[in-house]
């Protein structure tokens, strides 16, 4: 006998998910849907993934709403990901930004689709450790994501051994977090550096819109071909005229949008298009 749910089912749930994210969930990552949605069926009492789908259909709860939905966005991350371009952005890139804003002394960087937070806490760290070079300046880093839930958890800053240990060299460790039973936690003054709030980059930006860096990592590569264009559009609009996109490793902006270009300076990171035709003009 076969119990495996009916195509349709799954086929309800990936709508539902593209409906809110804009993330495809393709019929090869079907095989994990029942898995990531067992606490979601243990919690609100529901035996299988047709009950599931089926009190969804009624439409009347949006907290099941919202927890299956988050429940099947992918929100791998760690520190420091993709060192080499982690490095470029903070080493040569911010410090030429530094440079270009010496007058105003002001510095905003966007994490967005921030997940757990460790791209913004990293931001953070590279910062804080550099703070001789940043004296007097004013600096905001902002991390947001689509999912309410990792939103919560990047905000407390509890990381587990296994998620402290993936990219964090121990010093840093050691000098931002504090064990707490089997957890690590971001001390004070490394959570006060970082300011999270819950955004979906479908939606119109609710917050100030001049950021110098900007980081949309591996969240583009998921979303289905028809919201690209609108994300990038969003992402150009947040930024400075001379700010800085960085994208994920396996990502591009290359046939995706003219809104971005890559830049000449630094290799993985993009400039605004019309910034490169000011300069060519120049
Ligand atoms: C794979 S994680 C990447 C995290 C981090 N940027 C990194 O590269 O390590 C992708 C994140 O994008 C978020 N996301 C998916 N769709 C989104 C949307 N429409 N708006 C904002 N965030 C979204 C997910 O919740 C998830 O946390």
């Amino acid at each position: 006998m076969n119990d495996a749910p009916p195509e349709r089912t799954f086929r309800y749930l990936a709508d539902l998910l593209e409906r809110h994210s804009g993330q495809e969930l393709s019929p090869t990552r079907y095989w994990r849907v029942e898995t990531v949605l067992k606490p979601v069926m243990r919690a609100h009492a529901l035996a299988d993934l047709p009950a599931l789908v089926w009190a969804l259909s009624a439409g009347s709860n949006r907290v099941l709403e919202r927890q299956t939905i988050e429940a099947m966005l992918n929100n791998e991350t760690s520190f420091f990901r993709d060192q080499a371009s982690f490095a470029l952005l903070t080493g040569p890139a911010l410090t030429a930004l530094r440079e270009a804003r010496s007058a105003t002394r002001r510095l905003r960087i966007w994490s967005a689709a921030c997940s757990t937070g460790q791209e913004a806490y990293s931001l953070a760290m590279t910062l804080s450790d550099d703070r001789a070079n940043w004296q007097g300046w004013t600096i905001e880093i902002v991390g947001s994501d689509i999912s309410h839930s990792v939103v919560e958890r990047a905000r407390e800053g509890r990381y587990s051994q296994f998620e402290i240990q993936r990219g964090m060299p121990i010093a840093l460790m050691l000098r931002y977090f504090a064990r707490d039973g089997d957890d690590w936690v971001a001390r004070d003054n490394l959570r006060s550096m970082v300011i999270f709030r819950q955004q979906n980059l479908l939606e119109p930006l609710r917050m100030a819109s001049d950021f110098d860096i900007v980081l949309c990592r591996n969240m583009i590569m998921y979303l289905q071909q028809e919201h690209r264009p609108a994300v990038f559009d969003q992402l150009a609009r947040s930024m400075r005229g001379d700010g800085l996109l960085m994208l994920g490793a396996a990502e591009t902006v290359i046939g995706q949008t003219d809104r971005f270009r890559a830049s000449r300076d630094y290799r993985g990171l993009y400039e605004c298009a019309t910034m490169r035709s000011e300069r060519s003009a120049a």
